[in-house]
């Protein structure tokens, strides 16, 4: 079977490559080669390759710029789907659309289930949502939606990564060095769940396999944290795996101290049981523990 990904230096395209089992063909195409916003070049990618099913992994996906790039961002997250849908229906391709829990407003307390109406809070959050529209449109068992929250891998820019360059020997040494106590305020009024992009590839892959699809599918690893609960595990699970030395100070803050350009939903965990017929998601500290392994002995 072949498959095709837009975007392919993302964190999501990397790890379909990392997990690509040999029974699939896997073509991935560049920004450089497919700018997704060019419907010419859309058309041509798929009318020369042929794909069984496209995933589509590129997207806008800095919520903050996204604030104020809505043109951009819109072009990039919503019209760029309508040009692959249009074309995926010419050729008769399958096409994934990935998307976010951020099309959820956040004023729930209990897992977002996919028969739930969403309600997008920023820039980024609305124009995923109305890619979703454009999807949801077709009407088609060929066309589907995953959500996902919160991804991060070994490399890369994600919280993870920025996590545990903030926590370094270096960044404390810096910041002695400004006569400022190394301190990182994380915030604790968010609740989500971290996913380890791997396994959400992993669960990409199954889903190529399975003849009928459902419109949506929510994935993320099992369970639930604030972004500061997430910190303290980066740093327990990195200093017991001997990948810092340094004991920086973490401090819970609101949203509303940590003064962040974009509004994000108070609670965005996503209910992902229609999924576990498909894979079961494992506890987000076990593949915390597992991303830190990959990072210490890999150097990328
Ligand atoms: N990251 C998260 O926390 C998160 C959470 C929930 C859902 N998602 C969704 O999951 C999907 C994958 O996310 P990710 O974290 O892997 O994203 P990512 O690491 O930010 O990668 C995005 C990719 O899109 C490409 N891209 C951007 N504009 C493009 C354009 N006009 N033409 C072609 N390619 C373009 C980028 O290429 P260049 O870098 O070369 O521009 C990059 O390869 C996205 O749909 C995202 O919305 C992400």
């Amino acid at each position: 079977m072949r498959i095709l990904t837009f975007g392919q230096t993302g964190q999501l395209a990397k790890a379909l490559k990392r997990t690509q089992p040999e029974s699939f063909e896997l073509i991935q195409l560049t920004h450089q080669q497919v700018d997704i916003t060019q419907p010419q070049l859309i058309d041509e990618a798929l009318s020369r390759y042929r794909p069984d099913i496209i995933i589509n992994c590129a997207a806008y996906t800095d919520v903050e710029r996204a604030e104020s790039n809505a043109t951009q961002v819109m072009q990039t997250n919503v019209d760029a789907v309508r040009f692959m849908v249009k074309a995926a229906r010419q050729y008769g391709i399958r096409f994934i659309q990935l998307s976010t829990d951020y099309v959820f407003d956040g004023l729930s307390s209990r897992p977002y289930t996919v028969n739930q109406t969403p309600s997008a809070i920023n820039v980024y959050g609305q124009s995923k949502l109305l890619a979703e529209d454009v999807i949801l449109d077709q009407q088609s068992n060929q066309f589907c939606i995953i959500r996902t929250s919160w991804l991060y891998d070994y490399s890369g820019k994600n919280f993870v990564t920025t996590m545990l360059k903030l926590m370094s020997q270096e960044h404390n040494n810096a910041m002695l060095a400004q006569g400022l106590i190394p301190n990182i305020n994380v915030v604790n009024d968010q609740t989500g769940c971290p996913t380890m992009v791997d396994d959400l590839a992993h669960f990409l892959w199954k889903l190529c396999l399975q003849k009928q699809w459902s419109a949506i599918y929510h994935w993320s690893d099992a369970g639930m944290c604030t972004w500061y609960e997430f910190a303290k595990e980066i740093q327990s699970q990195a200093t017991a795996l001997g990948l810092m030395r340094a004991t920086v100070t973490l401090t819970p803050v609101t949203s509303e101290n940590y003064n962040s350009p974009v509004k994000r939903p108070s609670f965005s965990v996503l209910d992902t049981r229609l999924s576990h017929s498909i894979s079961k998601p494992k506890p987000w500290q076990q593949q915390l523990a597992q991303c830190l392994y990959s990072r210490s002995i890999n150097k990328d």
